[in-house]
């Protein structure tokens, strides 16, 4: 450190050419210069901005038809759509599949055998375990697809993986269960090529020692080399990491007749089911150790998102017989629809954020879009009691309308990671849509559904951005499904048109500006063309995105509601109940 009186010295008498220029900065002559520079500099910018924007021209006629929809848009004036003829449809299914194929093949071309493929690059990285996740991730679409050659290639792979050999290094829990284990049941559910349960068998097996814990949950992840179980974050396990399994491991146990498979991962639905708040909801964070919640984190985003999206699907996968997760399903929907779900400032927005500590962030993850397509498949699938049945519909139709309005108002048509909504201090907003309920009802229900169910106007244009009632908060699209996993849903249940149509949209905008040479990339930035497209396609793109879009536009129906429930890496398990000797043998709940 220079001594104070030395620093007083230099002041006084610059000598070296720094301290010349060091002086003449602090000069106001150079502030005045320095200001009109950086005026100038911010209007040139202004004026002639450094990236490209989109013309908008193309969205518009992506959109067509923003409020069309008959059964929801009561009061519009249009004349409803002309309808689509199925040979339209049977040619955008086609469409779909000649994506995968430029994906898959891309894959095959240069990282086949690898985990993914780097779609710019034109290279592979491994990222999931080494043992080739996008080949498996992939099978149940080429099954769906009917892409025979693929699938016969990718079998004779999945025949080669040595589990406990090749594996790199520790084997994460969570995504090894969706991806891995998902992917090669609903295989083999669909083919019944053998093969594939006996590598599910094995992987099941290799990965049970995560479940050493006091109470049974489940560690982050486990080397099977050196036997070495990966905490996560600080020792706290995920609510999504420990609920996320239960379909998987339900239904091999089914198939091998293994009680463990079962038992191991039912336990974490005692544990919930006993801790299970007043409120409905869960915690984020739980101690591995006494098997308690920890924070005071509420979400149906990352950190949690499957943990509720299990406790339908496990009820509907094990034919309706485990009647605690129905119960539970629907506590903690009323809890979500009760304290995360909002009406946005301006249009009446429903959208779902976390809270944390009791505050809403009023934060729209691209993640928890999957929720309306889950609230609609109850509905469908399920008896349930009136209001829930109401409530549910009403929620399944706005969220999933405002999941797509963030993709149908940037300048790209594809969809922000997260959107936060605008906070306003002249009207009591945001309200919580579940008081907004009670109003209408109790002032005579008055349009036939309450606000933030019909779809408001769009605003579109880069210019009027800020006209809209949230900012991209995180601008990314990184090819994600649960917008298209939702709109599938809806469209199977609802039968209208507009849910693919707005599909259609978005697929078009990913063939726009997601597409490389060699495969499908992630986009930095869903409103302006400011990087390109990024090196990576993630697995989830060929087994989910693809698949539900291409499930949206085919005229024929492959995986009844009824019949498949998809895991939540969008891979198809087939209902099934449980024989009164499994019932016995594995203790299950009714
Ligand atoms: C992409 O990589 C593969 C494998 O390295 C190579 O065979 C192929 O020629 C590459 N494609 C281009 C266009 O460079």
């Amino acid at each position: 450190m220079l001594p104070l009186h030395r620093l007083a010295q230099s002041q006084s008498a610059p000598t070296s050419k720094y301290e010349k220029f060091a002086s003449w900065l602090r000069s106001r002559l150079a502030t005045r210069i320095l200001s009109v520079a950086l005026i100038v500099l911010f209007l040139l910018f202004w004026l002639f901005p450094p990236f490209p924007r989109y013309d908008s021209v193309p969205l518009s006629e992506i959109f067509k038809r923003p409020s069309a929809g008959a059964h929801y848009a009561q009061d519009s004036t249009e004349a409803p759509p002309s309808r689509v003829p199925a040979a339209v449809w049977h040619s955008r299914a086609q469409s779909v599949k000649e994506s995968f194929i430029h994906a898959y093949h891309g894959y095959e071309a240069a990282a086949f055998g690898w985990d993914e493929l780097l779609p710019v690059t034109n290279k592979s990285t491994t990222n999931f375990n080494g043992w080739g996740v996008t080949i498996v991730d992939s099978l149940s679409t080429m099954l769906l697809m009917d892409l025979k050659d693929e699938y016969t290639r990718a079998l004779a792979h999945v025949s080669k993986i040595a589990i406990k050999i090749m594996c790199t290094g520790t084997i994460p829990f969570f995504e090894t269960v969706i991806r891995y284990l998902g992917g090669l049941l609903s295989a083999y559910a669909l083919s019944g090529d053998a093969i594939l349960l006996t590598k599910a068998d094995e992987l099941a097996q290799t990965l049970l020692p995560v479940f050493d814990s006091p109470k049974g949950m489940p560690h982050f992840g486990y080397d099977p080399s050196t036997g070495f179980k990966a905490p996560s974050w600080a020792s706290h396990a995920l609510l999504a990491e420990m609920a996320s399994c239960q379909l998987e491991y339900k239904y091999l146990a089914h198939l091998t007749g293994r009680a463990e498979y079962f038992q191991k991962v039912d336990r974490m639905m005692d544990l919930m089911q006993n801790s299970q708040r007043a409120d409905g909801l869960w915690s984020t964070y739980w101690d591995i150790t006494s098997g308690t919640q920890v924070n005071t984190h509420l979400s149906i985003g990352a950190l949690a998102d499957s943990g509720y999206e299990y406790l339908l699907k496990q009820y509907l996968l094990t034919g309706k017989s485990e009647k605690r997760l129905l119960d539970m399903y629907l506590k903690a929907v009323r809890g979500v629809l009760e304290k995360l779900t909002f009406l946005s400032s301006t249009r009446d927005l429903l959208y779902i954020t976390d809270t944390k500590d009791g505050v809403p962030e009023h934060r729209l993850e691209h993640l928890s879009c999957f929720f309306g397509g889950l609230l609609a498949l109850g509905v469908e699938t399920v008896d349930l009691p009136q209001q829930d049945a109401d409530l549910h519909r009403w929620a399944a139709e706005g969220l999933t309308t405002t999941c797509w309005m963030t993709y149908a108002e940037t300048q790209s048509g594809l969809g922000p990671e997260e959107a936060q909504f605008k906070v306003t201090f002249d009207r009591l907003h945001p309200l919580k849509w579940m008081d907004t309920v009670r109003a209408w009802e109790n002032a005579g229900r008055e349009g036939g559904v309450p606000p933030g169910v019909k779809a408001p106007q769009l605003i579109l244009g880069e210019s009027r951005s800020g006209h809209r009632d949230y900012y991209l908060r995180s601008p990314g699209y990184y090819l994600r499904p649960e917008t298209v996993e939702s709109i599938y849903i809806m469209w199977k249940v609802t039968k209208d048109e507009i849910w693919r149509e707005r599909g259609w949209g978005i697929y078009r905008a990913i063939e726009k500006h997601c597409k490389t040479e060699f495969g499908y990339g992630t986009v930095p930035s869903v409103q302006y063309k400011r990087t390109g497209i990024a090196d990576s396609m993630p697995s989830y793109f060929l087994a989910e995105t693809l698949k539900y879009l291409y499930l949206l536009f085919s005229e024929e129906d492959r995986v009844p509601l009824d019949k498949w429930v998809f895991n939540t890496e969008a891979h198809p398990l087939p209902v099934f109940h449980w024989k009164n000797s499994e019932k016995a043998l594995y203790g299950i709940h009714q």
